[in-house]
């Protein structure tokens, strides 16, 4: 695996790269700041690229000005790093030669391996430890988002610093990286693949698995959302860092009157915001469309966590019934409202 940024490439360390990594690690700067001992030769630094640096994910980082290697950066996994890890964790640990400090390229190097660890390793949590001194390494953190959770002291009498970066903060801490696009026809697939996921994982153990299938069929249908989004139901997708990640419909059914048809986000993006994010701009449009009064309602099963998100976006309960829906099936719903 290869990493690229504007600067850098992160590669598999080779042997022959023992020379450039002698130059830095000889510098006791380095090793001190990382807790390791200077290196003492070039043989030393081969020794290390074998049996350390050939862990896996670990990286050579090298300039592409140069082609020289300047640093290391990695992923540990399993008992390798100082935390106790769980399998979807990892820590990062990093460091670059003395002079090439204060250049900005381990945070590059950084927001590229988190990059990869989230949306190719689907990692949930990454996290750091530095020595409470080190001050441009927590620097490095916070650039990349990491935040602190504790210190810890250690045997020797130093302080270790502990931060940590979460996926679901990863994808959405900054409302920059979500985004909503009003669907249409070109999204008929798209809706239905993420109905498919959304949709099934909701239900799976509120519904019968015939009562989940003839509900994702019969409303996510091609010429089902065809009609709706002829008839003017508004669809809306919401993408994190161009990624789709939940959608919204609405439906007006009366001058004042709006049915929040659906909302849905996907089981890896649900609790980070997109929902809320879903929510506020489905409740801009339609008073958009509807400035004074008015009323929006939806359908919730009674047994939906859903009801809790909805509460929390200030919708009250109105009414409850079971709403046949063919086929012997019902729907057992609370009916919310949220008036203005
Ligand atoms: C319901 C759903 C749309 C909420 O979206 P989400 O992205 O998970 O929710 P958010 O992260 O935006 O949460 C927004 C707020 O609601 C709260 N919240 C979310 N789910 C909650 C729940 N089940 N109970 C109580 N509060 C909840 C959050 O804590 C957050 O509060 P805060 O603003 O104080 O931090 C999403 O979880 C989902 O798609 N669920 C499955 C599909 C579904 O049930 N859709 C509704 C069909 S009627």
């Amino acid at each position: 695996m290869e990493l690229s940024t504007e600067r850098l490439s992160l590669r598999p360390w080779r042997e022959d790269d023992a020379p450039d990594l002698y130059a830095c690690a000889s510098d006791p700067r380095v090793g001190e700041a990382a807790d390791w001992p200077p290196h003492r030769n070039v043989a030393e630094s081969r020794t290390v690229i074998r049996e350390i640096f050939s862990a896996p994910e670990t990286y050579a980082v090298v300039l592409h000005e140069t082609g020289r290697a300047v640093g290391c950066i990695g992923l540990l996994r399993g008992d390798a790093g100082y935390i106790a890890l769980q399998t979807d964790e990892a820590e990062v640990g990093y460091w670059i030669g003395v002079p090439y400090w204060g250049r900005g390229l381990i945070p590059e190097a950084l927001r590229a391996l988190v990059n990869h660890a989230f949306d190719d390793l689907h990692l949930a949590t990454l996290w750091c430890c530095s020595f409470t001194e080190n001050r441009q390494s927590q620097r490095v953190q916070e650039k990349c988002g990491f935040r602190y959770v504790r210190t810890e002291s250690e045997a020797s009498g130093r302080t270790i610093r502990i931060s940590r970066l979460d996926a679901c903060d990863f994808r959405t801490s900054r409302n920059d990286r979500l985004t909503l696009r009003r669907a249409d026809e070109r999204d008929i697939d798209l809706l239905h693949t993420l109905a498919d996921e959304a949709f099934t994982a909701t239900y799976r153990e509120l519904l019968s698995p015939e009562q989940l299938v003839y509900m994702l069929e019969r409303m996510y249908a091609p010429e089902t959302l065809r009609r709706e989004l002829h008839a003017g139901f508004a669809w809306f997708i919401a993408e994190a860092d161009g990624t789709p990640c939940g959608y919204v419909s609405v439906e007006r059914q009366a001058e004042r009157l709006f049915h929040l048809q659906k909302i849905y986000v996907l089981p890896r993006f649900q609790g980070c915001g997109v929902g809320a994010f879903l929510f506020r701009h489905a409740v801009d449009y339609i008073r958009d469309l509807c400035p004074g009064h008015g009323t929006m309602e939806l359908n919730v099963n009674r047994r939906n966590r859903a009801l809790g998100f909805y509460q929390r976006m200030g919708m009250r309960r109105l009414r409850e019934g079971d709403f046949p829906i063919g086929n012997g099936y019902f729907m057992n719903d609370y009916i919310m409202g949220l008036e203005w």
